[in-house]
C-alpha cells in the first residue's frame, strides 16, 4: 500500500467560496480538527492578503501541531516575504508559490512571455527555500498549459529546490482519463521529478475533481489537494471525505492509504458547515443526511438481511454511529462535557460553562437534545464572542388581524440602539427594526428554516443570506422560536459582513446612519 498525503486546503481555496470567510478564531477551531482528522498538510491561508489572513496562518502555525502549516504566495515578493513570516513557526512550515502557465493566463493575465514565467517562478522558489525547508510549487492552470513548457517549468523549479509539485487543473476542466494521461506524461517527461512529491488539485466544475484526483494516483501523484465537503472557488474542489473513502471502499482497486482517521470526518464536516453556515445537501456522499438512509421497502429489507446488500461502508466507518446519542437535562454537566469531546468541540473552561447553561436551557424547552443541537449550541456560544453585535432583546406583534410589528434591542460594547418597525410579517418587521437600529443597507437574497433535530420541539434554525456592499454573507441563527431565529441570523449575516469589513481595513459603504435610538445602560425601552 502506498501512502497518499493529503493537503487540505478548506482554510485558504475553500475559504475563497463565496460567502464561506472565517474569522481567526473560526480557523483556529478548524485547523485543530483538521489536525484530529489527521490531514498531512493545512493550507492555512494567503497571509499577503489581509492582516486577518497572516494572523490566521500565524496562529495556526503556532498553536497547531501535527500537520505540516503552508501558506500560499504568488510568485513576487511581498507575498513570500508574508507567507515566510506567517509559517515559520509551524513545527514543519511550507511556502506554497505559484504562477500561471498556460497561454491564456500569461497572455491575458500576466502579460508575460513564457520565458519570463520561468524566470520568476525559479526566483521565487529560491527565495522561499532560503528562508523555509520546504517549498511546493503550482503552475496555475496547469492542465491548459502547454505540455513541453510545463515540463520545463516544473524541471527549473525542483532545480531551483520546491519539493512538491503541484498540478491544478484550475478550472476544472479536465477529465479523468485525459488527467491521468497527463500526470503521468509529466512524471515520465521530467528528468528530475524523483527530487519531488508530485501532487494534484483539482476543482469541481465538472463534478470530476475527485474522479480526477484518482487518477493522478493512479498515475503517480503522491499528494491530493482536497477542502471539507468540497468547498472552495465556484463549484469547487475535490471533496476530502470522498476521496479519502473512495480509497477505503475501493482497496482492491486503489492500494493507497492515508494517514486520516475517518471516524473523524462527519463531525469535521458537520463542524465546518456550522462554521461557515453553508448547510451539508441532503445527498451529498458520504456526509450528507441521506448518504446512509434507506427509502425503498426493497432497500431497507436488504440491509436488515445483511447491510453490505445496499451499504459499501458503514456509518461508523465516518463517525456516525453515534450521532443519535441523545442527552437531556439529567445528563448531567460530565456528560454533557465528555459528548463535547467525542464530537471533537475544543472550548476552554469558560466556554464549556457557557455551552452547559445554553444546553440546561435547551434541555429545559425541549426534552432531548441531540448532537446536532450541540453544534448549534457551541457555534452560537464561540460566535456569540466574535460579534460585533448581539440581539438582547425583541418583542414581535403580530395576527390576521394585526400589522405585524417588532421592536429590537441590540447591544455592541457599551452601546445600544433599540428601534421599531412594521412590516409585511413578523419576519420582515423584525428585519426592518434591525435595519433601523444599526444602520446597514442590505438586500435579502435567500431566507429559509428547518428543524435541527426531530420533534415538534426542534430547535428551528434560518439561515439568510444577504447582499451587503455587493458582496454576499450567510447567517444563521437557531432557536425553538422561529422568529428569534430569524432575527439571530440576519443579525449573524450582519456581523459577517462586519467582520469582513475590518478585514478589509474597515471600509463599510453598505452603512448608512442608524435611524436606531442610541441609548445608555441601564435605560428601559
Ligand atoms: O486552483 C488553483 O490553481 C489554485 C492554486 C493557487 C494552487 O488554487
Ligand atoms: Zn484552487
Amino acid at each position: 500500500m502506498e501512502r497518499i498525503y493529503i493537503f487540505d486546503t478548506t482554510l485558504r481555496d475553500g475559504e475563497q467560496s463565496p460567502g464561506a470567510s472565517m474569522s481567526v478564531e473560526q480557523k483556529f477551531e478548524v485547523a485543530l480538527q483538521l489536525a484530529r482528522l489527521g490531514v498531512d498538510v493545512i493550507e492555512a491561508g494567503f497571509p499577503v492578503s489581509s492582516p486577518q489572513q497572516f494572523g490566521g496562518c500565524r496562529l495556526i502555525a503556532e498553536k497547531v501541531q501535527g500537520p505540516v502549516i503552508a501558506g500560499l504566495a504568488r510568485a513576487v515578493e511581498r507575498d513570500l516575504e508574508r507567507a515566510c513570516e506567517a509559517v515559520a513557526p509551524a513545527e514543519r512550515p511550507r511556502v506554497h508559490t505559484f504562477i500561471a502557465s498556460s497561454p491564456i493566463h500569461m497572455k491575458h493575465k500576466l502579460n508575460k512571455q513564457p520565458e519570463q514565467v520561468l524566470e520568476m517562478a525559479a526566483w521565487a522558489v529560491r527565495y522561499a527555500r532560503d528562508r523555509v525547508e520546504e517549498v511546493e510549487f503550482s503552475p496555475e492552470d496547469a492542465t491548459r498549459s502547454e505540455l513541453p513548457f510545463l515540463c520545463r517549468l516544473v524541471e527549473t523549479v525542483i532545480e531551483a529546490g520546491a519539493r512538491v509539485i503541484n498540478i491544478p487543473d484550475t478550472v476544472g476542466y479536465a477529465v479523468p482519463e485525459e488527467f491521468g494521461a497527463f500526470v503521468r506524461r509529466i512524471m515520465e517527461g521530467v528528468p528530475n521529478i524523483d527530487k519531488a512529491v508530485l501532487s494534484v488539485h483539482c476543482h469541481n466544475d465538472l463534478g470530476l475533481g475527485v474522479a480526477n484526483s484518482i487518477a493522478a494516483v493512479q498515475n503517480g501523484a503522491r499528494q491530493v489537494e482536497v477542502t471539507v465537503n468540497g468547498i472552495g472557488e465556484r463549484a469547487g474542489n475535490a471533496a476530502l471525505e470522498e476521496f479519502v473513502m473512495a480509497l477505503n471502499v475501493r482497496k482492491d482497486l486503489l492500494p493507497f492509504t492515508t494517514g486520516i482517521d475517518t471516524r473523524q470526518i462527519y463531525n469535521s464536516s458537520r463542524m465546518l458547515a456550522n462554521v461557515i453556515g453553508f448547510p451539508i445537501p441532503r445527498n451529498k456522499p458520504v456526509v450528507g443526511e441521506n448518504a446512509f438512509a434507506h427509502e425503498s421497502g426493497i432497500h431497507q429489507d436488504g440491509v436488515i438481511k445483511h447491510r453490505a446488500t445496499y451499504e459499501i461502508m458503514t456509518p461508523e466507518a465516518v463517525g456516525r454511529d453515534a450521532s443519535t446519542l441523545v442527552l437531556g437535562r439529567h445528563s448531567g454537566k460530565h456528560g454533557f462535557l465528555k459528548r463535547l469531546e467525542e464530537l471533537g468541540l475544543v472550548l476552554g473552561k469558560e466556554n464549556q460553562d457557557k455551552a452547559y447553561q445554553h444546553f440546561l436551557d435547551l434541555a429545559d424547552r425541549k426534552k432531548e437534545v441531540y448532537d446536532d443541537d450541540i453544534f448549534v449550541i457551541v457555534r452560537d456560544e464561540i460566535g456569540e464572542q466574535l460579534n460585533t453585535y448581539t440581539l438582547s432583546y425583541f418583542n414581535i406583534y403580530s395576527g390576521n388581524m394585526a400589522v405585524p410589528t417588532a421592536t429590537v434591542r441590540i447591544e455592541s460594547g457599551s452601546k445600544r440602539y433599540e428601534e421599531a418597525a412594521t412590516g409585511d410579517g413578523p419576519v420582515d418587521a423584525v428585519f426592518n427594526a434591525i435595519d433601523r437600529a444599526i444602520g446597514v443597507a442590505t438586500k435579502l437574497l435567500e431566507y429559509t428554516v428547518h428543524a435541527v433535530t426531530p420533534g415538534r420541539e426542534a430547535l428551528g434554525e434560518v439561515s439568510v443570506t444577504v447582499e451587503i456592499d455587493g458582496r454576499r454573507f450567510i447567517g444563521r441563527g437557531a432557536s425553538t422560536d422561529i422568529l428569534e431565529a430569524s432575527a439571530r441570523a440576519y443579525l449573524n449575516s450582519i456581523n459577517r459582513y462586519k467582520t469582513a469589513a475590518k478585514e478589509t481595513g474597515g471600509q463599510e459603504s453598505g452603512r448608512h446612519e442608524p435611524g436606531g435610538q442610541q441609548t445608555t445602560g441601564g435605560e428601559s425601552l
